[in-house]
């Protein structure tokens, strides 16, 4: 979804009319919308990535649920509850790493239970659970806002001389991956806005480029003054230019401050230690998983080879070449200067102590 004017909707979505989602597959070139009418169509929307990004990911999977329900009868609510319970758990296994379907799809189960407690009427528990899952939408949006200006805020602060900044981002965290705004995009959209931001730069994002084709496409749709570089260009650009500060989206942040995000983070972060940028992971705090102690145990998608030997289609390699495609990666903690969240910008080491404080 996205209320930036004149922005591509990643999701179109009206109370018991219709829900469709933005094929992303198809952008830049095509705007085509597929419509969702039950949670095997999210699950696959979501497995094929036509929807992706890690907040967006956990939005469809519930709002496909408020599709799939409609017209269903329900012997009684605890039939009710253990449907929700079914329906969850296939979207979570949709895309192991990010942890926002998971989350949201746990805190749905537990609302649902506390629900049947003060009523058993199935009309009125489907109402509830529409009207819970449309609040969620609703939220993304503000958190984005919050975290964008929050991340500029500090950009700005550590800015030597206080100047305009560049800033360098990877895959795609903006409207495309989430209600609207963005979260790492949010970030360069604040700064551009405050009248910051000298220039964005943002990676291709292989294999599935997501920069090149959504980044480069919101920036320029946006008019902020941008370039596209390869994913092999980050530590000559780090050396050639200027760069405050790179900032990255999250599917999981460990206790421990571990970022698992999209594969080319770690090396980015890397680079930017090696330069002496300041390295930010932009997420809302429900990406955070108190749960997992660090990124060891982060489990890491890994996707089809023909997303690295095919391109639109095209072999770009030799035919039966070994191919591995992890889709993520972990960032340790020590890499990272901050972690911004709707409730501020929080660096690694205070992170389980603000997890018990929330
Ligand atoms: O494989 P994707 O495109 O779902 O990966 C997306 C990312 O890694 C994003 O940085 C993350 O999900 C945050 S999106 C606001």
């Amino acid at each position: 979804m996205s209320s930036d004017s004149g922005l591509l909707q990643s999701i179109k979505y009206t109370r018991g009319q219709k829900f469709q989602v933005l094929d992303q597959l198809r952008v830049p070139h095509e705007h085509e919308y597929r419509d969702i009418k039950t949670v095997a169509d999210g699950v696959d929307a979501i497995r094929t990535m036509q929807v992706r990004g890690a907040p967006l990911i956990a939005m469809v999977g519930c709002l496909s649920i408020v599709t799939d329900m409609d017209g269903k009868d329900f012997k009684n609510a605890k039939d009710f509850l253990a449907y929700i319970e079914v329906q969850v758990q296939a979207l979570i296994d949709a895309r192991p790493t990010a942890v926002n379907m998971k989350r949201e799809g746990t805190r749905l189960i537990n609302f649902v239970k506390q629900q049947i407690v003060l009523t058993e009427d199935i009309t009125e528990l489907k109402l509830r659970v529409i009207e819970w899952i449309e609040e969620l939408v609703k939220t993304d949006l503000e958190t984005n806002k919050a975290i964008g200006d929050h991340g500029a805020n500090d950009i700005i602060k550590r800015a030597q001389a206080g100047g305009n900044v560049n800033v360098l981002t990877h895959c795609n965290t903006g409207s495309l991956a989430t209600s609207g705004y963005g979260t790492a995009l949010g970030v360069v959209r604040s700064l551009f806005q405050k009248g910051k931001l000298d220039h964005a730069f943002c990676t291709e994002t292989r294999p599935y480029n997501q920069g090149s084709r959504l980044t480069a496409f919101e920036l320029q749709h946006d008019k902020i003054p941008s370039t596209l570089v390869c994913d092999s260009a980050v530590s000559w650009l780090m050396k050639s230019r200027k760069i405050a500060a790179v900032i990255v989206g999250a599917d999981r942040v460990a206790r421990n401050g571990d970022t698992a995000n999209k594969i080319g983070t770690y090396q980015l972060a890397l680079v930017a230690k090696a330069h002496g940028v300041n390295f930010y992971v932009a997420a809302p705090f429900s990406t955070i998983d108190g749960n997992t102690a660090s990124g060891e145990s982060i489990v890491i998608e890994e996707r089809s080879p023909t997303e690295v030997t095919h391109i639109g289609g095209k072999p770009i390699c030799p035919a039966g070449i070994n191919v591995w495609n992890p889709a993520f990666d972990v960032t340790p903690a020590h890499l990272i200067t901050g972690i911004v969240t709707e409730n501020g910008v929080i660096e690694p080491e205070q992170l389980s102590k603000k997890i018990d404080e929330y």
